[in-house]
């Protein structure tokens, strides 16, 4: 199977719960690489281009509160399948519904503070990647 890419990201609210490195260690044990990764302080402009698709739905406004409300680590993870797979780990969007042993299980609070996003599409991680990281800053040989 080839290798695909998408991009994650772990929250303010999981930064700021010190799990960074718990959430890294749940993506390395489930046999993904690490081949890009930034903690970056998001400005209003950098959330609202990211979440355009939802301007005007009524989250709109406070998700991109909550995402320039501390910082971010953005990464780019490599392996089989991975988008699917990816979000196999993290859990459904609202944590009440996400299966037992998810991330967003263990660590989100809400459909908000819900600690980590993916890519929900080749199409998607394709955008998301370009848009956080240009091709040097990506490691082919991780
Ligand atoms: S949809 O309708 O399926 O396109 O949207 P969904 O995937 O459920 O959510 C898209 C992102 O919006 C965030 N979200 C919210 N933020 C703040 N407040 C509320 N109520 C809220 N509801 C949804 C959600 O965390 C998703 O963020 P990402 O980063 O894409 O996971």
């Amino acid at each position: 199977m080839p290798l695909e890419r998408t991009l994650s990201m772990i929250k303010p609210d999981a930064v700021g719960k010190q799990l960074i490195g718990t959430i890294l260690q749940r993506f390395e044990q489930a046999g993904f690489t690490v081949v890009a990764a930034k903690l970056m302080q998001l400005t209003r402009e950098q959330a609202e281009g990211f979440y355009a698709e939802h301007e005007g739905r009524d989250f709109y406004e406070p998700l991109i509160e909550f995402m320039t409300s501390g910082p971010t680590m953005a990464l780019v993870l490599q392996g089989e399948d991975i988008i699917p797979a990816y979000r196999e780990l993290i859990g459904k969007t609202d944590p009440t519904q996400a299966a037992a042993g998810t991330i967003r299980a263990d660590f989100a609070e809400s459909t908000r503070l819900n600690a980590v996003h993916g890519s929900d599409s080749p199409e998607s991680a394709a955008r998301e990647i370009a848009y956080f990281f240009v091709d040097d800053e990506i490691c082919v040989k991780a």
